[in-house]
């Protein structure tokens, strides 16, 4: 076995707060956990629906090395260009063919070839190709190059989400669940050795409701009006897990759960 790799996984990203936390604490959070590599969703940055080429470029540099997304990619209007140019962000691999961007990438840090993939689900998500057959189709293409693989899954649906894991468990090193917001506290290593978790949770605002203005909450509950959603901007946390990998067969050692308050 091969000097033992750590890869970050860091969660949905909401609005100005979400976003200062992580600019602010990315240095930080890379140095205490030792990361070899850092995967940071960000697909609620822009006033919490989807991200702008601007954005973007200031989270990768400060730290992130690679950028996955979710159903609220297309928000932005200028970005899908920038997703056909920048090879680090990502956009859910089973959108139908032909749509701007990618779903996947390989990454080489510090020693450490690393295939991303972002899937989304299709419970209550926007009708997109199978999760299943083409994240596994992408994931046989990935270890053509590397052994060592993680998934960010888009996904509202815990069901969902475990049976993907379970599906292509011992195919990948990871398989995390994003977009509910909430870090669930299920992180564990499958039987063949796929680290799992439901949700990692956001980097946002901690006095909310998912990252979003708890009033427009509570008044649409009560009267089932659509009112549109808006991001809180109190102080945020960021929240993620830390992925060990043996490098050498891709096997994940472990996984822990990540919560840093941030002081702004
Ligand atoms: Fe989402």
């Amino acid at each position: 076995m091969g000097a033992v790799k750590t890869v970050l996984a860091l969660g949905d990203v909401i609005g100005q707060s979400g976003f200062r936390a992580v600019v602010t604490s990315l240095t930080g959070i890379r140095k205490k956990h030792g990361a070899d590599a850092v995967i940071l969703n960000v697909e609620n940055t822009a006033d919490g629906f989807g991200i702008t080429e601007e954005l973007a470029g200031k989270l990768l540099a400060a730290g992130a090395d690679v950028l996955t997304t979710g159903n609220h990619i297309w928000r932005k209007k200028e970005v899908r260009e920038y997703l056909d140019r920048q090879e680090f962000i990502l956009r859910p691999a089973n959108y139908p063919g032909g749509v701007p961007g990618h779903g996947s990438c390989v990454l080489e840090r510090r020693g450490l070839t690393l295939g991303v993939l972002n899937l989304q689900g299709r419970r209550r998500m926007p009708q997109t190709d199978c999760p299943f057959k083409l994240g596994r189709e992408f994931v046989r293409r990935l270890r053509e190059r590397t052994h060592c693989i993680v998934i960010d899954f888009h996904a509202e649906a815990t069901e969902e989400k475990e049976a993907l894991a379970m599906y292509l468990d011992g195919e990948v090193s990871a398989i995390f669940g994003t977009h509910t917001h909430i870090q669930t506290a299920d992180e564990r290593i499958l039987p063949k050795g796929t680290a799992y978790i439901t949700d990692i949770g956001a980097s946002g605002p901690i006095d909310s409701v998912i990252g979003f203005q708890p009033d427009i909450s509570i008044q649409r509950s009560l009267t089932q009006l659509p009112l549109r959603n808006e991001v809180s901007d109190n102080r945020a946390a960021v929240h993620g897990v830390r992925i060990e990998i043996d490098p050498a067969s891709g096997r994940a050692l472990s996984i822990v759960r990540i919560r840093e308050e941030s002081l702004i």
